[in-house]
Protein backbone atom coordinates (compact mmCIF):
# COMPACT_ATOMS: atom_id res chain seq x y z
CA UNK A 1 0.00 0.00 0.00
CA UNK A 2 1.79 3.34 -0.72
CA UNK A 3 1.48 6.09 1.35
CA UNK A 4 -1.10 8.85 0.52
CA UNK A 5 -1.30 12.40 0.85
CA UNK A 6 -4.28 13.50 3.04
CA UNK A 7 -6.27 16.75 2.35
CA UNK A 8 -5.80 17.87 5.74
CA UNK A 9 -1.94 17.79 5.09
CA UNK A 10 -1.88 19.99 1.84
CA UNK A 11 -0.97 23.34 1.90
CA UNK A 12 -0.71 22.83 5.96
CA UNK A 13 2.59 24.58 6.31
CA UNK A 14 4.81 26.85 4.13
CA UNK A 15 8.80 27.35 4.11
CA UNK A 16 9.42 30.50 6.61
CA UNK A 17 13.07 30.61 5.83
CA UNK A 18 16.02 28.57 4.66
CA UNK A 19 20.04 28.51 5.81
CA UNK A 20 23.41 26.47 5.06
CA UNK A 21 26.91 25.83 6.18
CA UNK A 22 29.08 24.51 4.38
CA UNK A 23 32.94 23.78 5.76
CA UNK A 24 35.31 25.93 4.32
CA UNK A 25 38.38 23.30 3.71
CA UNK A 26 37.85 21.90 0.43
CA UNK A 27 38.98 18.66 -1.07
CA UNK A 28 39.80 18.57 -5.04
CA UNK A 29 40.09 16.30 -7.68
CA UNK A 30 43.50 17.06 -8.10
CA UNK A 31 44.01 16.20 -4.36
CA UNK A 32 42.06 12.69 -4.25
CA UNK A 33 44.55 11.91 -7.04
CA UNK A 34 47.82 12.16 -4.87
CA UNK A 35 46.20 9.72 -2.23
CA UNK A 36 44.35 7.36 -4.64
CA UNK A 37 44.67 5.87 -7.79
CA UNK A 38 41.87 8.15 -9.53
CA UNK A 39 42.07 11.01 -11.96
CA UNK A 40 39.92 14.13 -12.34
CA UNK A 41 38.81 13.45 -15.89
CA UNK A 42 37.46 9.75 -14.33
CA UNK A 43 35.88 11.83 -11.73
CA UNK A 44 34.22 14.68 -13.40
CA UNK A 45 33.06 12.50 -16.58
CA UNK A 46 31.56 9.52 -14.00
CA UNK A 47 30.12 11.74 -11.21
CA UNK A 48 30.44 15.95 -12.62
CA UNK A 49 31.90 16.27 -8.93
CA UNK A 50 35.08 18.65 -8.89
CA UNK A 51 35.34 19.65 -5.21
CA UNK A 52 33.54 18.90 -1.73
CA UNK A 53 34.14 19.90 1.26
CA UNK A 54 35.49 19.06 4.52
CA UNK A 55 34.69 19.77 8.54
CA UNK A 56 38.05 21.00 10.26
CA UNK A 57 39.26 19.10 13.27
CA UNK A 58 37.47 18.30 16.14
CA UNK A 59 33.64 19.62 14.08
CA UNK A 60 30.76 17.01 14.15
CA UNK A 61 28.01 17.41 12.14
CA UNK A 62 25.40 19.17 14.94
CA UNK A 63 28.28 21.77 14.62
CA UNK A 64 27.05 22.55 11.28
CA UNK A 65 23.41 21.65 11.51
CA UNK A 66 23.29 24.92 14.32
CA UNK A 67 24.63 27.13 12.09
CA UNK A 68 22.73 26.47 9.14
CA UNK A 69 19.12 26.54 11.44
CA UNK A 70 20.50 29.66 12.70
CA UNK A 71 20.63 31.14 9.52
CA UNK A 72 17.65 29.74 8.66
CA UNK A 73 16.33 31.25 11.40
CA UNK A 74 17.35 34.81 10.33
CA UNK A 75 16.53 33.90 7.06
CA UNK A 76 12.69 33.37 8.06
CA UNK A 77 12.63 36.63 10.21
CA UNK A 78 12.06 34.23 13.63
CA UNK A 79 13.56 33.78 16.94
CA UNK A 80 15.00 30.05 17.25
CA UNK A 81 12.79 30.13 20.53
CA UNK A 82 9.57 30.26 18.64
CA UNK A 83 10.55 26.60 17.07
CA UNK A 84 7.92 23.87 18.66
CA UNK A 85 10.38 20.95 17.20
CA UNK A 86 13.60 20.33 15.78
CA UNK A 87 14.00 17.67 13.19
CA UNK A 88 17.79 16.18 11.58
CA UNK A 89 18.12 13.67 8.76
CA UNK A 90 21.32 12.17 8.98
CA UNK A 91 23.25 9.65 8.78
CA UNK A 92 26.62 10.76 10.24
CA UNK A 93 25.35 11.79 13.56
CA UNK A 94 27.74 12.84 16.24
CA UNK A 95 26.99 10.01 18.15
CA UNK A 96 24.88 6.63 18.36
CA UNK A 97 22.85 8.09 20.58
CA UNK A 98 21.94 10.80 22.12
CA UNK A 99 20.39 11.96 19.02
CA UNK A 100 22.25 15.21 16.67
CA UNK A 101 19.32 16.73 17.45
CA UNK A 102 19.62 17.01 21.22
CA UNK A 103 23.19 18.69 20.24
CA UNK A 104 21.88 20.86 17.86
CA UNK A 105 19.51 21.81 20.57
CA UNK A 106 22.22 22.63 23.39
CA UNK A 107 24.67 24.40 20.73
CA UNK A 108 21.38 26.73 19.99
CA UNK A 109 20.56 26.83 23.76
CA UNK A 110 16.40 25.52 23.37
CA UNK A 111 15.77 23.54 25.96
CA UNK A 112 12.25 21.83 26.33
CA UNK A 113 11.39 21.14 22.70
CA UNK A 114 11.49 17.93 21.40
CA UNK A 115 14.27 17.07 19.10
CA UNK A 116 15.00 13.89 17.28
CA UNK A 117 16.66 12.54 14.52
CA UNK A 118 15.32 10.42 11.30
CA UNK A 119 17.55 7.91 10.17
CA UNK A 120 16.63 7.75 6.36
CA UNK A 121 20.14 8.26 5.06
CA UNK A 122 20.30 10.41 2.02
CA UNK A 123 16.08 11.27 2.28
CA UNK A 124 16.68 12.31 5.39
CA UNK A 125 15.49 16.12 4.65
CA UNK A 126 12.35 15.02 2.45
CA UNK A 127 11.54 12.12 5.30
CA UNK A 128 11.87 14.91 7.98
CA UNK A 129 9.99 17.62 5.84
CA UNK A 130 7.09 15.32 5.38
CA UNK A 131 6.83 14.50 8.90
CA UNK A 132 7.21 18.40 9.86
CA UNK A 133 4.48 18.98 7.78
CA UNK A 134 2.36 16.41 8.87
CA UNK A 135 2.69 17.23 12.95
CA UNK A 136 1.71 21.07 11.73
CA UNK A 137 -1.25 19.86 10.16
CA UNK A 138 -2.18 17.29 12.94
CA UNK A 139 -2.03 20.28 14.94
CA UNK A 140 0.47 19.15 17.05
CA UNK A 141 2.86 22.10 16.43
CA UNK A 142 3.19 25.39 14.60
CA UNK A 143 7.09 25.76 13.80
CA UNK A 144 9.00 23.21 12.92
CA UNK A 145 12.76 22.80 11.64
CA UNK A 146 14.35 20.37 9.57
CA UNK A 147 17.75 19.47 9.04
CA UNK A 148 19.88 17.49 6.77
CA UNK A 149 23.46 17.55 8.15
CA UNK A 150 26.08 15.30 7.48
CA UNK A 151 30.08 14.91 8.00
CA UNK A 152 30.72 11.92 5.62
CA UNK A 153 34.59 12.40 5.69
CA UNK A 154 34.28 11.14 8.74
CA UNK A 155 32.76 7.95 7.59
CA UNK A 156 34.49 7.75 3.86
CA UNK A 157 37.05 5.15 3.46
CA UNK A 158 40.15 7.10 2.03
CA UNK A 159 41.42 3.80 0.69
CA UNK A 160 38.37 2.66 -1.35
CA UNK A 161 38.36 4.85 -4.51
CA UNK A 162 34.90 3.68 -5.37
CA UNK A 163 33.44 5.56 -2.68
CA UNK A 164 35.65 7.90 -1.61
CA UNK A 165 35.69 10.02 -4.37
CA UNK A 166 31.80 11.01 -3.88
CA UNK A 167 31.38 12.57 -0.30
CA UNK A 168 31.46 15.47 1.27
CA UNK A 169 29.91 17.23 4.14
CA UNK A 170 27.40 20.03 4.51
CA UNK A 171 24.10 21.14 6.63
CA UNK A 172 21.00 22.57 5.17
CA UNK A 173 17.92 23.81 7.17
CA UNK A 174 14.50 24.99 6.38
CA UNK A 175 11.72 26.33 8.96
CA UNK A 176 8.22 25.19 8.49
CA UNK A 177 5.82 27.12 9.73
CA UNK A 178 1.83 28.04 9.25
CA UNK A 179 0.99 28.38 5.92
CA UNK A 180 -1.09 31.25 4.79
CA UNK A 181 -3.38 29.51 2.33
CA UNK A 182 -1.67 30.27 -0.86
CA UNK A 183 1.59 28.79 -0.33
CA UNK A 184 2.91 25.61 1.26
CA UNK A 185 3.69 21.91 1.12
CA UNK A 186 1.34 20.79 -1.91
CA UNK A 187 2.74 16.98 -2.59
CA UNK A 188 4.78 14.81 -0.08
CA UNK A 189 5.47 11.53 -0.64
CA UNK A 190 8.41 8.40 0.60
CA UNK A 191 8.78 5.13 0.19
CA UNK A 192 10.97 2.24 1.05
CA UNK A 193 12.79 -1.01 0.55
CA UNK A 194 14.75 -2.19 3.08
CA UNK A 195 15.37 -5.43 1.25
CA UNK A 196 17.79 -4.02 -0.79
CA UNK A 197 19.87 -2.41 2.29
CA UNK A 198 23.17 -4.27 1.88
CA UNK A 199 23.74 -2.44 -1.22
CA UNK A 200 24.48 1.08 0.60
CA UNK A 201 25.61 0.84 4.70
CA UNK A 202 27.89 1.67 7.25
CA UNK A 203 27.87 -1.99 8.46
CA UNK A 204 29.63 -1.77 11.80
CA UNK A 205 29.75 0.19 15.00
CA UNK A 206 25.75 -1.38 15.41
CA UNK A 207 24.32 -3.85 17.35
CA UNK A 208 24.63 -6.53 14.47
CA UNK A 209 28.52 -6.20 14.07
CA UNK A 210 29.64 -4.03 17.61
CA UNK A 211 33.33 -1.99 17.14
CA UNK A 212 35.69 -4.37 17.43
CA UNK A 213 39.88 -4.50 16.75
CA UNK A 214 38.42 -6.58 13.75
CA UNK A 215 35.58 -4.55 12.55
CA UNK A 216 38.03 -1.68 12.34
CA UNK A 217 41.62 -3.19 10.93
CA UNK A 218 38.40 -4.96 8.35
CA UNK A 219 36.99 -0.99 7.75
CA UNK A 220 33.54 -1.97 8.43
CA UNK A 221 32.76 1.64 9.82
CA UNK A 222 32.73 3.62 6.98
CA UNK A 223 30.32 3.77 3.94
CA UNK A 224 29.93 0.26 1.96
CA UNK A 225 27.83 0.74 -1.79
CA UNK A 226 27.72 -1.36 -4.64
CA UNK A 227 27.61 1.67 -6.96
CA UNK A 228 26.03 0.54 -10.24
CA UNK A 229 23.28 -1.30 -8.81
CA UNK A 230 22.89 2.03 -6.14
CA UNK A 231 22.63 3.85 -9.53
CA UNK A 232 20.31 2.09 -11.32
CA UNK A 233 17.97 1.66 -8.50
CA UNK A 234 18.29 5.89 -7.87
CA UNK A 235 17.39 6.75 -11.08
CA UNK A 236 14.01 4.07 -11.25
CA UNK A 237 12.99 5.51 -7.19
CA UNK A 238 13.50 9.31 -8.06
CA UNK A 239 11.62 9.19 -11.73
CA UNK A 240 8.40 7.15 -9.84
CA UNK A 241 8.74 9.44 -6.05
CA UNK A 242 8.87 12.75 -8.24
CA UNK A 243 6.00 11.72 -10.68
CA UNK A 244 4.00 10.26 -7.76
CA UNK A 245 4.37 13.90 -6.09
CA UNK A 246 3.26 15.89 -8.99
CA UNK A 247 0.67 13.62 -9.55
CA UNK A 248 -0.47 14.58 -6.07
CA UNK A 249 0.05 17.96 -6.10
CA UNK A 250 -2.48 17.95 -9.10
CA UNK A 251 -0.14 20.20 -10.71
CA UNK A 252 1.18 20.03 -14.54
CA UNK A 253 4.91 19.39 -15.16
CA UNK A 254 5.10 23.01 -17.22
CA UNK A 255 4.10 24.22 -14.03
CA UNK A 256 7.38 22.96 -12.13
CA UNK A 257 9.52 25.91 -11.82
CA UNK A 258 12.51 23.75 -10.33
CA UNK A 259 13.42 20.59 -9.86
CA UNK A 260 15.97 20.02 -7.20
CA UNK A 261 17.55 16.41 -7.42
CA UNK A 262 19.67 14.55 -4.49
CA UNK A 263 23.01 15.67 -5.71
CA UNK A 264 24.74 11.53 -6.01
CA UNK A 265 26.14 11.94 -9.49
CA UNK A 266 25.42 14.31 -12.42
CA UNK A 267 24.30 11.35 -14.62
CA UNK A 268 21.76 10.45 -12.07
CA UNK A 269 20.54 13.55 -12.28
CA UNK A 270 21.03 13.62 -16.30
CA UNK A 271 18.88 10.51 -16.93
CA UNK A 272 16.23 11.56 -14.27
CA UNK A 273 15.93 14.47 -16.10
CA UNK A 274 15.18 13.11 -19.12
CA UNK A 275 12.90 10.09 -17.90
CA UNK A 276 10.46 12.79 -16.38
CA UNK A 277 10.84 15.29 -19.28
CA UNK A 278 11.41 18.51 -17.80
CA UNK A 279 14.13 21.12 -19.41
CA UNK A 280 17.52 20.32 -18.04
CA UNK A 281 16.95 24.69 -17.23
CA UNK A 282 14.72 23.61 -14.58
CA UNK A 283 16.91 21.25 -12.78
CA UNK A 284 19.35 22.99 -10.05
CA UNK A 285 23.10 21.42 -10.19
CA UNK A 286 25.97 21.87 -7.67
CA UNK A 287 27.01 18.51 -7.11
CA UNK A 288 30.22 20.12 -8.93
CA UNK A 289 30.84 21.84 -5.45
CA UNK A 290 29.95 19.58 -2.83
CA UNK A 291 29.89 16.34 -3.97
CA UNK A 292 27.57 13.66 -2.48
CA UNK A 293 26.03 15.91 0.91
CA UNK A 294 23.51 12.89 1.56
CA UNK A 295 20.71 14.44 3.53
CA UNK A 296 22.02 17.93 3.25
CA UNK A 297 21.94 17.94 -0.73
CA UNK A 298 18.73 18.82 -1.06
CA UNK A 299 18.48 21.73 1.57
CA UNK A 300 21.65 23.65 0.12
CA UNK A 301 20.74 23.31 -3.16
CA UNK A 302 16.92 24.94 -1.90
CA UNK A 303 19.03 27.54 0.43
CA UNK A 304 21.39 28.00 -3.11
CA UNK A 305 18.25 28.25 -5.48
CA UNK A 306 16.26 30.67 -3.09
CA UNK A 307 19.58 32.99 -2.74
CA UNK A 308 20.53 33.17 -6.63
CA UNK A 309 16.54 34.46 -7.23
CA UNK A 310 16.43 31.17 -9.29
CA UNK A 311 13.30 30.68 -7.12
CA UNK A 312 10.97 33.03 -5.10
CA UNK A 313 7.86 34.07 -4.03
CA UNK A 314 4.98 31.53 -6.04
CA UNK A 315 7.68 29.28 -7.35
CA UNK A 316 6.53 25.73 -8.26
CA UNK A 317 9.88 23.36 -6.66
CA UNK A 318 9.84 19.65 -6.53
CA UNK A 319 12.94 17.85 -4.46
CA UNK A 320 13.39 14.16 -5.09
CA UNK A 321 15.65 11.97 -2.97
CA UNK A 322 16.89 8.59 -2.95
CA UNK A 323 19.66 7.14 -0.42
CA UNK A 324 20.23 4.05 1.96
CA UNK A 325 17.75 1.60 2.84
CA UNK A 326 16.84 2.25 -0.08
CA UNK A 327 14.73 4.96 0.75
CA UNK A 328 12.99 7.90 -1.46
CA UNK A 329 10.53 10.62 -1.40
CA UNK A 330 9.66 13.60 -2.80
CA UNK A 331 8.45 16.94 -1.70
CA UNK A 332 6.21 19.80 -3.24
CA UNK A 333 5.94 22.85 -2.41
CA UNK A 334 4.55 26.78 -3.30
CA UNK A 335 6.93 29.47 -1.91
O1 LIG B 1 23.44 9.17 -2.34
C1 LIG B 1 22.62 8.13 -2.81
C2 LIG B 1 23.36 6.92 -3.09
N1 LIG B 1 24.50 6.99 -3.94
C3 LIG B 1 24.37 7.06 -5.27
O2 LIG B 1 23.33 7.28 -5.82
C4 LIG B 1 25.62 6.76 -6.09
C5 LIG B 1 25.26 5.80 -7.21
N2 LIG B 1 26.37 5.29 -7.96
C6 LIG B 1 27.21 6.05 -8.73
O3 LIG B 1 27.11 7.26 -8.74
C7 LIG B 1 28.21 5.36 -9.62
O4 LIG B 1 27.89 3.98 -9.64
C8 LIG B 1 29.69 5.55 -9.18
C9 LIG B 1 30.12 6.97 -9.46
C10 LIG B 1 29.86 5.22 -7.73
C11 LIG B 1 30.59 4.64 -10.02
O5 LIG B 1 30.39 4.86 -11.41
P1 LIG B 1 30.13 3.64 -12.39
O6 LIG B 1 30.01 4.19 -13.74
O7 LIG B 1 28.97 2.87 -11.84
O8 LIG B 1 31.47 2.85 -12.29
P2 LIG B 1 31.71 1.34 -11.85
O9 LIG B 1 31.52 1.19 -10.37
O10 LIG B 1 30.93 0.44 -12.75
O11 LIG B 1 33.25 1.20 -12.18
C12 LIG B 1 33.76 1.32 -13.52
C13 LIG B 1 35.27 1.25 -13.48
C14 LIG B 1 35.80 0.09 -12.65
O12 LIG B 1 36.96 -0.40 -13.31
P3 LIG B 1 36.89 -1.74 -14.19
O13 LIG B 1 36.43 -2.81 -13.25
O14 LIG B 1 35.92 -1.46 -15.28
O15 LIG B 1 38.31 -1.90 -14.66
C15 LIG B 1 36.21 0.73 -11.37
O16 LIG B 1 37.25 0.02 -10.72
O17 LIG B 1 35.80 2.44 -12.86
C16 LIG B 1 36.70 2.07 -11.83
N3 LIG B 1 36.67 3.08 -10.79
C17 LIG B 1 37.49 4.15 -10.80
N4 LIG B 1 38.45 4.54 -11.63
C18 LIG B 1 39.11 5.69 -11.34
C19 LIG B 1 35.85 3.15 -9.73
N5 LIG B 1 36.12 4.25 -9.01
C20 LIG B 1 37.14 4.89 -9.65
C21 LIG B 1 37.85 6.07 -9.40
N6 LIG B 1 38.80 6.44 -10.27
N7 LIG B 1 37.58 6.86 -8.34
Amino acid sequence: MSPTFSDKARGASRILGTGRCVPEEVITNEDLEKIIDTTDEWITTRTGMKRRHKVAEGEATSDLAAVALRRAGEDAGIELTDLDAIIVGTASPDMPFPSTACFVQQHLNLPGIPVFDISAACSGFIYGSTLANSLIAAGQFEMVAVIGAETLTRITNYQDRSTCVLFGDAAGAAIFGPSDGERGVIAAYIGADGNLSHLLNMPGGGSREPATHETVDARRHFIHMEGSEVFKSAVRAMESSAKRAIEIAGIRLEEVDLLIPHQANVRIIKALTSRINIPPEKVYINVQEYGNTSAASIPIAFDEARELGIVSEGSVIVMVAFGGGFTWGSLVVRL
